[in-house]
């Protein structure tokens, strides 16, 4: 149910200079998911009447990203002031008129909070009455951000930022984690009194705690038990540590539903994955986008899908997939390399050295061998030869071929499209075929051999292969 007391503001305006990128900090991907698109997911589970984004830099890339991912969200832009303070100020412009209730302030940069920690420090907001309550966390290495300065009491006082602190005050480990609940009226009070006379010449959020607090509003400080919730990404350093941190989260919460994952640490599954109980995950493997992979199904090891929909009790080896759909029972790999649009029956094989692409293999028809297979059909129960390939490109068009059901065609075949073979036909070894094949022929045109007796006697006398010849003889 919609919380109509509560606004969320994600920052997204800034540059992200330290990620060295022409694409916007809030755009790097962990998990399969944006920065951004993280922290939208955690502000969508707290249901506030409106959710706001500030934006600026690469404003249009930012827009529409987010956009797809939050259709309903009010997007406001930040001037040439800078600063989160000045972020924010505009930001309130966009509160649902007479809003009078809570804004959580929210970085698009901090991936991996979650939704049930914000709510509780929602709720120890709104127990308080106060006018301001953050996150804070205590970090062994507290380096680049801004420093929680308490007073004697231990009451938090205000918040100095790295590059305006103290030796003293860079010594303190407690950090501000940039995610904050504020009553709206405190937010539309002491904004405007703040200014930028600090060492980076911006309009700091942080400052706004320490005017409520000179104020005598209630303000305070809540510590995270677990400080890499409220890990900024600021670099790419700390984009890979995001990254496996959010990893360890996903694993561990299928691994808890019942999936066997042999190595969490080789094993990348994104955000967005489904897993079914008795699932196995071998080593090395990466499962990407809108993946889906059912009961019994094995995956692995050094396998990678994306955005694939792998069926029950199906194995999957050594595979390279991508919008591939494997039935229940069927077998891939190991060293197969599944091209889009590719449908596996049931109970089929798609086997070693294999490539396919837009294809469809059917119920318990098997391609096992060292083959390209196209723009292709298989019926049910047929049995592609090994080494076969479909020539389905002449070069202007692509082609299709339909192989029927209950096929048998010989090893090293070449399918030169567009071409039917049909039902329960069989093929000979080395066939190009070129002409459809009815239901129930045999095609063969490979020339017919002919053995030269005493050839290499007579031309290549003297050498291993004569002694070898004549000693057979
Ligand atoms: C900020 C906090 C710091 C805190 C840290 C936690 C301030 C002044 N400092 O520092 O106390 O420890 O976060 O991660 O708030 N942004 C805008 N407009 C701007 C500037 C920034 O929208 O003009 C956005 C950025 O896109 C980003 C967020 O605000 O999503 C934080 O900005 P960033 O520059 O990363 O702040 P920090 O220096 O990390
Ligand atoms: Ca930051």
């Amino acid at each position: 149910m919609t919380d109509q007391n509560l606004a969320v503001i994600v920052l997204a305006a800034g540059q992200g200079t330290r990620m060295k990128s022409s694409r916007p900090k809030v755009l790097h991907s962990i998990a399969g998911r944006t920065l951004v698109g993280h922290v939208l997911s955690t502000a969508r589970d707290l249901a506030p009447a409106r959710v706001i984004a500030v934006v600026r830099h690469e404003r249009e890339v930012v827009v529409s990203t987010i956009s797809e991912l939050m259709p309903d969200i009010v997007f406001v832009d930040q001037d040439e002031i800078p600063g989160t303070g000045r972020a924010v100020e505009i930001g309130i412009s966009a509160l649902p008129d007479g809003f009078d209730g809570d804004v959580v302030v929210v970085s698009g940069d901090v991936p991996l909070l979650d939704a049930p920690t914000l709510a509780s420090l929602i709720a120890e907001h709104r127990a308080a009455h106060a006018s301001a309550t953050l996150l804070s966390a205590i970090l062994d290495d507290a380096t680049g951000y801004g420093r929680i300065v308490r007073d004697g009491a231990g009451v938090l006082d205000r918040i100095v930022e790295q590059k305006d602190a103290t030796a003293a005050e860079l010594a303190i480990t407690e950090i501000n984690s940039g995610t904050y609940v504020f009553s709206a009226a405190a937010l539309r009070e002491q904004l405007p009194l703040v200014g930028t006379g600090n060492a980076q010449g911006e309009k700091y959020l942080t400052d706004v705690v320490g005017l409520l607090r000179a104020a005598g509003s209630t303000v305070s400080a809540l510590p995270v038990r677990d400080g890499w919730m409220v890990a900024g990404v600021n670099d790419r350093v700390q984009l890979a540590e995001a990254s496996r941190r959010m990893n360890e989260l996903i694993v561990r919460r299928w691994q808890l539903e019942g999936v066997t994952i042999t190595d969490p640490a080789t094993t990348w599954i994104d955000s967005d994955v489904v897993l079914a109980e008795d699932v196995e995950i071998l080593p090395g493997t990466q499962l990407k986008g809108a993946t889906l992979v059912q009961r019994g199904a094995t995956v692995g090891p050094d396998t990678t899908l994306v955005d694939c929909e792998i069926g029950e009790n199906a194995t999957v080896k050594r595979t390279d997939a991508t919008l591939a759909v494997i039935g229940a029972g069927a077998s891939v790999g190991p060293f197969a390399y599944l091209r889009p649009g590719t449908y596996l029956g049931a109970d089929g094989k798609i086997g070693t050295f294999v490539e396919t692409k837009n294809s469809t293999i059917g119920v318990g028809s098997k391609v096992p061998h060292l083959s390209y297979i196209g723009d292709t059909t298989v019926g049910e129960q047929s049995n592609v030869g090994a080494g076969t390939i479909t020539a389905n490109y002449d070069g202007v068009t692509k082609s299709a071929t339909v192989v029927g059901s209950h096929v048998r065609t010989g090893s090293h075949n070449v399918f030169v499209a567009p071409v039917t073979i049909g039902d329960g036909a069989y093929t000979g070894a080395g066939t190009v075929v070129r002409k459809d094949v009815p239901a129930g022929a045999l095609a063969i045109n490979v020339a017919p051999q002919r053995n030269m007796e005493g050839w290499v006697a007579a031309n290549r006398a003297g050498t291993a292969a004569a002694k070898a010849a004549e000693d057979a003889q």
